[in-house]
């Protein structure tokens, strides 16, 4: 399916948090704010982390997480603007490290390659943010020009109600120059 739509197109790279259930309030939102949006998955968060048929059908276009075959049309337009949500622990080490082995990782290297806005929020429980690899991925992420929502630990406290997670903040970091 190709687009005829002269809207900018944004990509919505969706990892294997807990949190990505809630991702159609993404797509939603950034559709409202005239965007068009195209998804991409990692392999594991097509595993029941978020319901992808609801997406396909809010997008019109199939949720991408495997890499097309040489043959094939590029099945989504080059990106004007991506939003890394939720962004995993996993996927974050990964793009910092230049690991692209998923589609999801080799299109944020490239993408902050070629100098596409790329907001992130992370869903990184307290405990596996200490890790001090995490922290250096952080560190050479926001220095290639990522920019990153508050921390998130997807965890409940006792006694305490699960905090909001900030979707449409990605699209306010956008915004930014
Ligand atoms: C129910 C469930 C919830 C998870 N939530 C998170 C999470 O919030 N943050 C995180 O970094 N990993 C979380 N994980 C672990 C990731 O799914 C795992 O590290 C996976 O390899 C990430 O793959 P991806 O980065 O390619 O999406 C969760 C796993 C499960 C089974």
């Amino acid at each position: 399916m190709t687009s005829q739509s002269s809207k900018p197109f944004l990509y919505v790279v969706v990892c294997a948090a807990g949190i990505a259930a809630g991702v159609g309030e993404l797509v939603a939102a950034a559709q409202e704010q005239q965007w068009e949006v195209g998804v991409i998955a990692t392999p594991v968060a097509m595993g029941g982390f978020f319901d992808v048929e609801a997406v396909e059908s809010m997008t019109g276009r199939p949720v991408r997480s495997a890499w097309r075959s040489p043959a094939d049309p590029r099945p989504f337009p080059p990106p004007d603007a991506v939003a890394v949500a939720p962004a995993t622990f996993n996927t974050l080490n990964k793009w910092a490290g230049g690991l692209a082995d998923t589609l999801a990782v080799g299109t944020l290297c490239e993408a902050a390659g070629l100098g596409v806005p790329i907001a992130v929020l992370p869903c990184v429980n307290d405990a596996l943010a200490a890790h001090p690899a995490y922290q250096d991925s952080l560190i050479r992420l926001r220095g290639m020009g990522v920019r990153f929502g508050e921390p998130y630990s997807g965890g409940t406290q006792r006694g305490a109600s699960r905090k909001e997670f900030a979707w449409g903040h990605a699209l306010e970091l956008l915004e930014r120059r």
